[in-house]
Parts: C-alpha cells; structure tokens; sequence
C-alpha cells in the first residue's frame, strides 16, 4: 500500500494537497459553534446528490406520470419513502444550515477585505441553490409545485418590454407545461448541480488563499513563530475534523428526528396542497413558496404595483438579495465582529434579524390590511440595514482588537 501511495504521490502530488488544506493548513483556534455549519452545508450537498440519484432511478420527468411516479417511489419503491424523505427534509435542512453560515458571516464581518470572494462566491452558491430548490420543487407536480412555479415565472412577464417574452422562453410553453417540467428535471438533475460543486471548490479554494475569519476577527497571520506557523493557529486536522464530527453527530440527530417523525413539518417542509396532483382549471387558496423564500416573497408583495404591474415588487426582491451581494463594499468599520463594533452596528444587526424572521412570517400566512402594513415597515428596515451601513459603521465608535486571540 505504501508503495502504491508513493507511486501515486510522484505522479500527482496528493500529499501536498492534504497538507495545504488539512494537515497544515492553520485554522484560528477560537472557532465556535457558528463554524460547524460550513462542514455541515457539504455533508447536506451530498446528502441530496446521493438521494437525489437514487430518486431519479425512479421518478420520471413527464406532466402525465410525474405525480404518480412520487407515489410509486413513496409507496412500492424499497426504501423509497426514506430516499425522499431524507431529499425533501435535506433541501430545508441546506437552507437552515446556509442561512446560519451566512449569519455567522455577518456576524463576524468574514465577508470584509480579504474575504470579498470567499463571499462573493457564497453568494452565488446561494444563487444556485434558490435555483436549484426553485426547480426540484416543480417536479412532484403537485398543486403547489404548479402554482407555485406559475406564480414566479409570470414575474418575469413584468418585466417592461422583453418580460412576456422571457417567461414564455423559461417556460418553454404559453402555460407550465410538461416541457417546463423537462427543462427544470434537466436543471435541477445536472446543470445546476455542477455548477453548485464547481462554486463550491471556488468557494473552499478563495477562503484558503487567505485564511479563515474567527468570532473575534483577529488577524491570526500577523503573528507567526520562526517557522512560520501562526501562533494562534491550529492544524485543520485533526483538531477542527474532530470538532466537526460532534456537530455531524448533533445535526444528524436532528436531521433524523424530522425525517423519520415530522418529514412534512405540519405543511412547512411539504405543503399540503403538493399531496394533490397539478390541476391547471383549479387555483389553490392560498399559493406561498416554501418557507427558506418566504422573506423575499414577502418583500415582493409588500411593493405597491404600479398601473397593475407588479414590476416595482420584483425590482424590491431582486434588490433585496442584490444587497447582500455588495455588503463587503458597504461595511466601512474598521474592524470585523460584531464584538468589536459599536452600539449602532449591534442595533442595526438585531433589526436585520428580527425583520428577516418576520418577513418570513409574513410571506407564508395570506396577507391583509395590517399584515401588508407590517410587511412595507420590515422591507424598509431590511434595505435601512444595508443603505445606512456605511454610515452607522465609520461614524461610531468601535472598541480595540487584541494583537492576539487570547486564552
Ligand atoms: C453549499 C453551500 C456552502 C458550502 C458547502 C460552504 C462551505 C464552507 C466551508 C466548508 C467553509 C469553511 C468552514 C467554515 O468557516 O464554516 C466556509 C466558509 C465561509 N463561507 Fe461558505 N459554504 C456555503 C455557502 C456559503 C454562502 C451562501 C455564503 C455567504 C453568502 C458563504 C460564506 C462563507 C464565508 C464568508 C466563509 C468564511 C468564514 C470565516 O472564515 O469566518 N458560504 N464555507
């Protein structure tokens, strides 16, 4: 075996890589429980690739049998109910886990200089995986999955001039037809797919060019001994593989609770309607997407139309998510976690917080007078939260970094 390693190791230098990015990488050795959902978000991608595969050994992409082949998978299929279980469960389970990466982010200012395209990249990786739920959401073709779909392409018709055109072109058809469902089968089972795995190396490779952030935003690289290696630093492995294997274990606790009790999550995870088969003469009640879009949902519908079209609303959501994308350009403080910032800055994060959960409320229940009025206050404070951030983070005052992580 040593033989074969060394063999190996002449012709592609394996060893190297191992020790770049575990055995000799340098982690800060402050990391706390926000850094285990990184290693948490790819055992989830590879939770829904692997399931993702066995599923498609048995769905099948057409609008006459696309329904019934969920039942036969969840029904006669061996183990089947498990396979979709665990991919339905997991695509809520990517996003609470993502959105607890990006918060951990914020938190710490891991997205200011030199981390720009370590975040750049997160953010189309978040990109891609809205595209990617969007998508595989259409293919149980399900009253939701139908309507749903209907509700966010016809967006794009309010687009002005090229918008009718452009969401007869992303459906294929002049209705959601079993054609929209082929192109979105082929996305979601290999176009987007890749593109996820390819950002996500990207992502990996920029943050270890640089280094990782830490919860007190200390620069670890300043301080180094004789050989080179931060004093503050510890090698990746085994420390941190070790540590994340107790957040696998906690998350997999959990994980399981829901997939084996609570899979539909009274409506959250799978809503009710998708139990129904696509019907394009019948509109449910109430169409809401899937709870990880609600907050942007309810932004979309807190805008006031204009002359009918809904285009202000759309111009507000894309926005919303515009501005998370130029944040390392809107943070001016000098210094990086929220530890160390001022009142303002901690103020303005809680605001964030406390809308972004309520939005998601909001964009879940059917609206009305007082619910609209909440959900225009929430989207004036999200945008407040990132337009004023240049100010409230070069006008307070902000408290000194250590030279070292202490302890
Ligand atoms: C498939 C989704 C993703 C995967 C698999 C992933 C993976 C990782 C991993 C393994 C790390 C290093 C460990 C850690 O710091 O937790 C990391 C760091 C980081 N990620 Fe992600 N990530 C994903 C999505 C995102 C998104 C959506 C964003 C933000 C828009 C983001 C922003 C960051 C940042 C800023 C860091 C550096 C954090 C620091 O050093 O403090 N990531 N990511």
């Amino acid at each position: 075996m040593s033989k074969l390693w060394t063999w190996v190791n002449e012709r592609m230098g394996v060893n190297e890589v191992i020790e770049n990015h575990l055995t000799k990488y340098y982690a800060p050795k402050n990391f706390n429980f926000f850094y285990f959902f990184g290693s948490l978000a790819m055992l989830v991608l590879v939770n829904q690739i692997l399931t993702g595969i066995w599923l498609t050994m048995s769905y099948e992409p057409s609008a006459a049998g696309a329904f019934a082949s969920i039942e036969y998978i969840m029904r006669d299929v061996e183990y089947g109910w498990l396979l979709r279980y665990l991919h339905s469960t997991g695509a809520s389970a990517f996003f609470a886990v993502v959105y607890l990466h990006m918060l951990r982010g914020i938190m710490y200012g891991s997205y200011q200089k030199p981390r720009e395209l370590v975040w750049l990249f997160g953010m189309l990786i978040y990109l891609a995986l809205m595209a990617e739920a969007f998508m595989g959401y259409l293919l149980p073709w399900g009253q939701m999955s139908y309507w749903g779909a209907q509700v966010i392409i016809s967006l794009f018709g309010a687009i002005p001039f090229i918008g009718p055109d452009l969401a007869q072109w992303v459906r294929g058809d002049y209705l959601i037809s079993g054609i929209t469902l082929n192109r979105f089968f082929a996305l979601h089972v290999i176009a987007l797919p890749i593109v996820l795995l390819g950002l996500v190396v990207l992502h990996l490779i920029a943050l270890h060019e640089v280094g990782s952030n830490n919860p007190l935003g200390v620069d670890i690289k300043k301080v180094k001994d004789e050989t080179g290696k931060p004093l503050d630093g510890i090698p990746f492995h085994p420390y941190y593989t070790v540590k994340d294997i107790v957040g696998v274990v906690v998350f997999l606790f959990v994980f399981c609770t829901i997939v084996f009790f609570f899979p539909e999550m009274g409506g959250f995870f799978l809503e009710h309607p998708n139990f129904e088969v696509a019907n394009q003469l019948k509109t449910p009640d109430h169409i809401a997407p899937v709870w990880y879009f609600t907050p942007f949902y309810a932004i979309l519908r807190a805008v006031p139309a204009i002359g009918g079209s809904a285009f202000p609303g759309v111009m507000a959501m894309g926005a919303s998510i515009a501005m998370l994308f130029v944040l390392p350009w809107l943070d001016r403080s000098p210094v990086r976690s929220i530890r160390y910032k001022g009142w303002m800055s901690k103020l303005w994060l809680a605001i964030f917080c406390v809308v972004f959960v309520i939005l998601g409320v909001l964009g879940a229940i059917p609206g009305n007078e007082t619910r609209t009025l909440i959900a225009r206050i929430c989207t004036v404070l999200y945008f407040a939260f990132f337009i004023l951030m240049p100010f409230y983070t070069s006008m307070e005052k902000t408290k000194a970094v250590p030279e070292r992580i202490p302890g």
